[in-house]
C-alpha cells in the first residue's frame, strides 16, 4: 500500500485554456503513465471510468462535498455569493442533504418531467420562429435561450424577466472556475437572483395551486411549507435550480449540434425519429459532457493499493470519465446506437446525481428534433472558444450557417 502522495502521477493542467479546447488526449497521457490517478492545481484528479464509479460507491462513508473551501479559496467569506455556496443544496452532505433531497424527488420524477413535453416543445418552436430565419447565427446563443425559458414557464415567472435571468446565469456558470477576479460579479449576479426568487416567493404564496393545475413551484411551494423547510433555504433552492439546468444544458446541446455537423446523416435522422435524438443526446453526453466537480475525502480510503487519506481533495471528472479508452469499446467514435453497456456519468454517481435529469434528457431531446426540422444542412468552422474545463465546461460560440425549413 502507498500513500497517495508518494505515487510518480502525471500532471493534468486543467485550469489552462488550452487543455479546455481538448481535453480527452491530456486524460490518455495520463493514463498511460498511470491507470487512474493524476495530480493537477486544484487537487488528485480520478481518470478511469472503472474508478470513478468504484469510489463514488464509497462516497456517503468517505467523502463530503468541498464548497466550504471553494468559498476560503476564492476569499468570498461574507458575500452574498459565499454564501449561497455554502447555503445551496449541492453542497449539503448527509442527513441535512438527504432531507433535502427527500423533499424535491417527487417534483423530478421522470413521469412529472414527461408532463412538461408539452411546453417544452412550444417553446423550442416559437425559438426556432424567430431564429431559424437568420439562416446563420451562434448556437450557443440560441441554445442559451431555451433551458431557461422552459425553467420560467415551468415556474410561471414573467418573460420579461428572463434576459436579465439569463445575463446573471451566464456569471454565475463560472462560479467554480476558480478565478478570484469574477468576485465582484459573481456577488451581483447572487444578488439579482435573490431578488427576483424573493419576488416570486412573496407572489406565489398567496395564489398557490395543489393537484393536476400545480406546476412546478407550486409542487416545490407544498414542499416547502409540508416540510417547515426556511424562507432562505427555499430561496437558495430556487436560484439553485435555475443555475443547475441552465448551462449544463445549453452546452451539451451546442456540444451536441457541433458533433452532428460532422455527421451529418446521424442530425438528418433527428429529424424524423424522436426516439433516436434521444439516444443522440445520452451518445454527446458520452463523448463529451460538461460537468466536472469535486469531493474532499473525511474518511481514510484505501484503493487499489493506494492510501488517501482524510483531507485529499479529489476530482471527478464527469465530462470526460466515458471517454476512457481503457473502459469503453471504441470511445472516441460517435455512435448514437451503441448499446450503453458502459453508461456515461455526465449526471454524476451517488448522493447528488442530477436530479433534472428527465427534465434535462425530456428537453433536450424535444428540442433537438425540432431543430432538426427547422435547421437543415447545418454547417460551422466550429467552436469560437471554449469555457473553463473546471466547473461546467463547454463550447464558447459556435457560428452556424444553414438554410431554413
Ligand atoms: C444536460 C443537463 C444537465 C447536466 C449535464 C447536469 C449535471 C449534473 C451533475 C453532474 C450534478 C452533480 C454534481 C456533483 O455531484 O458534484 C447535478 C446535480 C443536480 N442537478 Fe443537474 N444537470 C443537468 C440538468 C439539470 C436540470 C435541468 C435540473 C433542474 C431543473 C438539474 C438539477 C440538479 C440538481 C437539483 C442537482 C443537485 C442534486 C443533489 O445535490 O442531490 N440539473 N447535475
Amino acid at each position: 500500500m502507498q500513500l497517495i502522495s508518494q505515487l510518480t502521477l502525471p500532471h493534468l493542467a486543467m485550469e489552462e485554456p488550452g487543455f479546455a479546447r481538448n481535453p480527452f488526449p491530456h486524460f490518455d497521457d495520463a493514463r498511460a503513465r498511470h491507470p487512474w490517478l493524476a495530480t493537477s492545481n486544484l487537487g488528485y484528479v480520478v481518470t478511469n471510468y472503472n474508478a470513478v464509479r468504484d469510489l463514488m460507491a464509497l462516497e456517503a462513508r468517505h467523502m463530503r462535498m468541498p464548497y466550504d473551501l471553494i468559498v476560503d479559496a476564492m476569499g468570498a467569506r461574507g458575500t452574498a455569493w459565499g454564501r449561497f455556496q455554502e447555503g445551496h443544496m449541492l453542497a449539503k452532505t448527509g442527513a441535512e442533504h438527504k432531507r433535502l433531497r427527500d423533499i424535491l424527488a417527487p417534483a423530478f420524477t421522470p413521469r412529472r418531467a414527461n408532463l412538461h413535453r408539452p411546453l417544452m416543445r412550444e417553446v423550442i418552436e416559437s425559438l426556432l420562429d424567430e431564429w431559424a430565419p437568420k439562416a446563420e447565427f451562434d448556437f450557443e446563443e440560441f441554445a442559451s435561450w431555451f433551458p431557461i425559458t422552459v425553467m420560467c414557464k415551468m415556474i410561471g415567472a414573467s418573460p420579461e424577466v428572463i434576459p436579465g435571468i439569463r445575463a446573471n446565469l451566464e456569471t454565475m456558470g463560472l462560479s467554480i472556475a476558480m478565478d478570484r477576479t469574477m468576485l465582484p460579479q459573481l456577488d451581483t449576479a447572487v444578488q439579482a437572483l435573490d431578488d427576483f426568487v424573493n419576488e416570486l416567493i412573496d407572489t406565489r404564496e398567496k395564489t398557490y395551486r395543489a393537484g393536476d393545475q400545480a406546476d412546478l413551484l407550486d409542487l416545490l411551494m407544498e414542499a416547502m411549507i409540508a416540510s417547515g423547510m426556511s424562507r432562505r433555504e427555499f430561496g437558495d433552492l430556487l436560484i439553485f435550480l435555475f443555475g443547475a439546468g441552465f448551462d449544463t444544458s445549453k452546452n451539451i446541446l451546442t456540444l451536441a449540434m457541433w458533433e452532428l455537423i460532422q455527421h451529418p446523416d446521424d442530425y438528418r435522422r433527428c429529424a424524423d425519429d424522436p426516439d433516436f435524438c434521444a439516444r443522440v443526446i445520452d451518445e454527446s453526453m458520452r463523448m463529451h459532457s460538461v460537468t466536472n466537480t469535486n469531493r474532499l475525502v473525511t474518511v481514510e480510503i484505501a484503493y487499489r493499493d493506494v492510501l488517501i487519506p482524510e483531507g485529499t481533495n479529489l476530482w471527478f471528472p464527469w465530462s470526460v470519465a466515458a471517454r476512457d479508452g481503457t473502459a469503453i469499446e471504441n470511445a472516441d467514435t460517435f455512435a448514437p446506437s451503441r448499446s450503453q453497456s458502459h453508461p456515461h456519468v455526465g449526471f454524476a454517481l451517488g448522493a447528488h446525481m442530477c436530479l433534472g435529469q428527465f427534465i434535462a434528457r425530456a428537453q433536450l431531446s424535444e428540442g433537438l428534433h425540432q431543430i432538426a426540422q427547422r435547421i437543415t444542412t447545418p454547417t460551422s468552422p466550429g467552436p469560437a472558444g471554449w469555457r473553463p474545463f473546471p466547473g461546467v465546461w463547454g463550447i464558447r460560440g459556435l457560428p452556424i450557417t444553414f438554410e431554413p425549413a
